[in-house]
């Protein structure tokens, strides 16, 4: 294992206010979104999308690291060039979703599970001779009555050491997301709760496994009333509890924290990054960063629509969000950068 890379690239994904871009959905969830908006669901239209994304201008200034899908790692742009071609030059780093989707937990009712990990130790060797430097793995936590269980907690949290430690023996660098649905009626502090428990539970996993975690990113969820709680916190309260939370509970070494957006919309996604930034930016171990999908993804693809002639525009509102949630790494987005107002 070479340390010394590994700590590197985790420090690059966090490094200059950049951020990730989780642009690695699966096959069925890509299509779900383009059905929604009447795309053909098609390997063609799928990758006509992704090239729009990786061909956006200037996406590389706000965006460190791109998260793609095994599809979209093997695909090329029109004119032949191999899609982890197009992103290195942008100056983005390469990196591949592993898992293969959560699945349904025997005895768990309402509980997933993360499957991958057979043969996981080939597919790392694969994906990093295809030019991947760092992966990532989803864990998926549901709250509700009784749930979550100290089963489900266990199994998934082991599931993600396993994959982290064949990352790290790959020369990948982990991406170790453990999510909290936001799905819910639960309060602001039952998510707290669940996810202080999610967070311990995954790091004494890892360092049972012996995770070098100055060679991982840590990919959580914010800490948000359920979607359907009528009680929705200010955006500052949201920052303090999530900041309170990950004092809590994540280790120093960590170099950096990117959060997922989980459904919230991009405004509040950047508005609430923004926040736990200026209020603690300066006290903190560990980068505050993003790695987001919807947020950064949606407004483009609402755009697009699957026609050739909007792909300018949807470009634009691409790297419009990107540079939205760079500033709120750096504490500088305002609502005002939503008018088309301020520095991008
Ligand atoms: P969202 O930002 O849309 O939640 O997606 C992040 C992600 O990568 C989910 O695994």
């Amino acid at each position: 294992m070479n340390t010394q890379a590994l700590m590197d690239t985790a420090r690059a994904l966090v490094a200059d206010d950049k951020g990730l871009l989780a642009m690695d959905e699966s096959n069925p969830t890509c299509n779900k979104r383009f059905a929604k908006l009447g795309i053909p669901q098609t390997v063609k239209a799928r990758r006509s999308y992704r090239e729009l994304i990786v061909t956006t201008p200037a996406l590389g200034e706000c965006i460190s690291g791109a998260i793609l899908y095994d599809e979209t790692i093997r695909q090329q742009k029109k004119d032949g060039t191999p899609f982890v071609k197009v992103i290195t030059d942008a100056g983005i780093i390469p990196g591949i979703k592993v898992d293969t989707g959560a699945k349904d937990m025997a005895a768990h009712p309402g509980e997933k599970i993360t499957e991958g990990l057979d043969g996981l130790r080939d597919r790392l060797k694969e994906y990093s001779q295809m030019g991947a430097r760092f992966a990532k793995w989803r864990a998926v936590i549901a709250v509700g009555d009784g749930i979550p269980s100290r089963g489900c907690l266990e199994a998934n949290a082991q599931a993600l050491a396993r994959y982290a430690t064949l990352c790290q023996e790959a020369g990948l660098v982990p991406v170790v997301e453990p999510e909290v649905l936001m799905d819910g009626e639960h309060a602001l502090e039952r998510c707290r709760e669940v996810t202080e428990e999610v967070l311990h539970t995954v790091f004494h996993q890892l360092y049972t496994q012996r995770v070098m975690l100055e060679g991982i990113i840590l990919k959580p969820n914010m800490v948000l009333p359920g979607l359907t709680c009528p009680k929705q916190e200010a955006v500052d309260e949201v920052a303090d509890a999530t900041v309170k939370c990950l004092l809590r509970a994540v280790p120093a070494a960590v170099p950096g924290i990117a959060f997922l957006s989980g459904g919230q919309s991009g405004e509040l996604a950047s508005a609430r990054l923004n926040a736990m930034n200026v209020r603690f930016k300066s006290r903190l171990p560990w980068q505050l960063a993003f790695s987001f999908a919807r947020a950064i993804q949606q407004p483009a693809l609402e755009i697009w629509k699957g026609k050739e002639a909007n792909v300018l525009p949807a470009q634009q509102a691409l790297v419009h969000r990107a540079k939205c949630n760079r500033a709120a790494r750096r504490g500088e987005y305002s609502a005002a950068m939503e008018r088309g107002v301020g520095t991008l």
